[in-house]
């Protein structure tokens, strides 16, 4: 991963930022000082099955959409290191091995930056976000499909930690917590909750972190289940919502 801008830039520098899901792909350009996207964001479902070459493609539609030519920064749910892909959880298997930087540059004809999903909108928080000026350890974890978590010292990130996939309970941690469980096995929110709250003082006893940060979409709804946590550090939602992808992922996009 080229290295991560973890400092808000001067205002007016606009990179387009790309969040590639299970189920859809999302894009917006960015400005990277001020945070925020500069014009709505354009979303296409992704497609299935998710092969290497279909993602690329339908990130070059929204590439397209916007008529961009500069610098593009995407997220991926998966390990990425110097843009090859080394894991596939939640996405097609034949992701493994692929250069998706590489891919997505060619597809697309604009410098590419491809980064772990968890680890774009951990970054989002830090810059603009829950974790601004937070020193010490920080942790993001991300509660959707699965669990992705971005692990910061003082501010710098600590890049592909996996601790969506501690064993605990006998199982793959989001495979136990993770917001499609609560919702594929009807759980209520104190049941997730507490759920939910096994897992983090699991997590706090590891890393020991000054701050955990919850994000994924379901980071909005913290009302119904931040109140059955248990945790001896502070727990908050993330501020960056539906957009920290996006956001982080322009955060790191490549100059070309
Ligand atoms: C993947 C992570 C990803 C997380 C959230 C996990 O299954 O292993 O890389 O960050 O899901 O999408």
């Amino acid at each position: 991963m080229a290295k991560a801008k973890q400092a808000a830039t001067k205002s007016g520098s606009v990179v387009l930022g790309i969040d590639i899901g299970g189920t859809g792909i999302k894009g917006a350009p960015v400005d990277l000082g001020k945070g925020v996207l500069t014009a709505e964001r354009h979303r296409i479902p992704t497609p299935q099955p998710a092969t290497p070459k279909a993602v690329a493609s339908t990130v070059a539609e929204i590439v397209k959409h916007f008529n961009w030519k500069g610098p593009v920064g995407c997220t991926f749910p998966a390990v990425v290191k110097d843009g090859v892909v080394h894991s596939a959880a939640n996405v097609d298997k034949s992701w493994i091995g692929t250069n998706g930087r590489d891919l997505i540059e060619k597809a697309t004809g604009c410098p590419t930056e491809l980064v772990n999903d968890a680890d774009a909108a951990g970054i989002a928080e830090v810059v603009f976000g829950a974790g601004k000026g937070v020193p010490g350890t920080v942790l993001l974890l991300t509660l959707g499909t699965g669990i992705g978590s971005a692990l910061f010292l003082d501010g710098k990130l600590v890049p592909n930690t996996e601790l969506g996939h501690v064993f605990f309970k006998g199982l793959d941690a989001e495979k136990y917590c993770a917001e499609s469980i609560r919702e594929g096995q009807e759980l209520s929110w104190k049941k997730w909750g507490k759920r939910v709250d096994r897992y983090l003082r699991h997590i706090e006893f590891i890393i020991a972190p000054d701050m955990l940060i919850i994000g994924g979409g379901v980071s909005k709804k913290s009302d119904k289940y931040f109140r059955y946590f248990n945790t001896k550090c502070q727990v908050v939602p993330a501020k960056m919502l539906n957009e920290a992808g996006i956001i982080g992922g322009a955060l790191v996009a490549r100059k070309g």
